[in-house]
């Protein structure tokens, strides 16, 4: 059985919860980690992991627990430093002050540090097999760093105030927020020993969703709220932010979002035909997406 994205939510919500003290040796450094990484994510990241794992026989175990919630790490690493003053200077994040509000802006680049850090040593320092943690740790340096979610993140301060095309602005989406989620449907296959096609599908399925996450982000900026989203909207225009709404208006976006959204379903049904197995535990992820 697969377990339903809140079943899982709620044992990652436990795991972080119970496993952050023991490897953080300073007062105001831990209170400043905890504080954003229980602020309330909805967890999507490991949730993918976790449910890619269970679709393919795998057995969720604490290795693959302690693996799969480095990726939350890591994510949460990359909110703190997106909302600090030099890069988006955002004061709302998951319904909260942001890290740097509550804790100023040296304590909140440090939490961001010791998240990111963390991530690497939790994916391993665990039980699962050696070829496994070290396959693991590249494909999440690779994922995450300058040739993936932080040259996103490079390509979007730098993009400020200048208009890209559509081909740079998916390319510049696929790498900030695309590369980890492709990351984290990766890691499944990766802990449970898949042939190279099954990854090949499973990090297509996880790229696809990962853009499509990105051009939803897009447009609840612009047809979200507040409240809904734990952050403020209607902030990218007035920061000069390259976005599919800003870029197609909101028609255009939505139209892209289905295409993605369509190669993400696509990926999911290939994923069906290699391996013989059920994917239909992903519709419960597609289904994030309601405009
Ligand atoms: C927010 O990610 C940042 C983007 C990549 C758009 P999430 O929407 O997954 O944020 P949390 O983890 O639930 O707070
Ligand atoms: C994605 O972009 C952020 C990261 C890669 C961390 P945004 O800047 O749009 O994310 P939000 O809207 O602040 O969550
Ligand atoms: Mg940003
Ligand atoms: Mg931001
Ligand atoms: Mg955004």
């Amino acid at each position: 059985m697969v377990q339903t994205i809140s079943e899982l939510k709620s044992s990652i919500d436990d795991y972080l919860s119970d496993h952050l003290v023991a490897d953080v040796d300073q007062a105001t450094l831990y209170s400043s980690m905890r504080y954003s990484l229980m602020a309330g994510g909805k967890r999507l990241r490991p949730a993918l992991t976790l449910a890619t794992v269970e679709m393919l026989g795998g057995t969720v175990d604490e290795n693959v627990i302690h693996a799969a919630t480095a990726l939350e790490l890591l994510h949460t690493y990359s909110l703190i430093h997106d909302d600090l003053p030099a890069m988006d200077n955002d004061d709302l994040r998951r319904g909260k002050p942001t890290n740097h509000c509550r804790y100023g802006a040296g304590m909140a680049t440090l939490a961001g540090d010791g998240l990111l850090t963390l991530a690497f040593q939790w994916v391993t320092d665990n039980g699962l097999p050696a070829a496994i943690r070290a396959e693991l740790t590249l494909a999440l340096a690779q994922a995450a760093g300058p040739a993936g979610m932080v040259a996103g993140q490079a390509r979007d301060i730098e993009g400020e105030g200048h208009q890209l095309d559509l081909d740079q602005l998916r390319y510049l989406h696929r790498q900030k927020t695309g590369a980890l989620l492709r990351y984290a449907v990766l890691a499944g296959g990766i802990i449970t020993n898949q042939s190279r096609p099954v990854k090949a599908a499973l990090a297509d399925f996880g790229a696809q969703f990962g853009l499509a996450f990105q051009i939803y982000d897009d447009l609840m900026d612009v047809l979200g709220t507040t409240a809904q989203m734990g952050k403020q909207v209607h902030k990218d225009a007035g920061e000069h932010k390259n976005t599919y709404p800003g870029l197609l208006g909101v028609a255009g976006a939505e139209e892209q979002l289905h295409k993605a959204l369509q190669s993400a379903k696509a990926a999911q049904t290939k994923l069906g035909e290699l391996t013989g197995r059920s994917f239909a535990g992903y519709d419960q992820f597609l289904a994030y997406f309601k405009l």
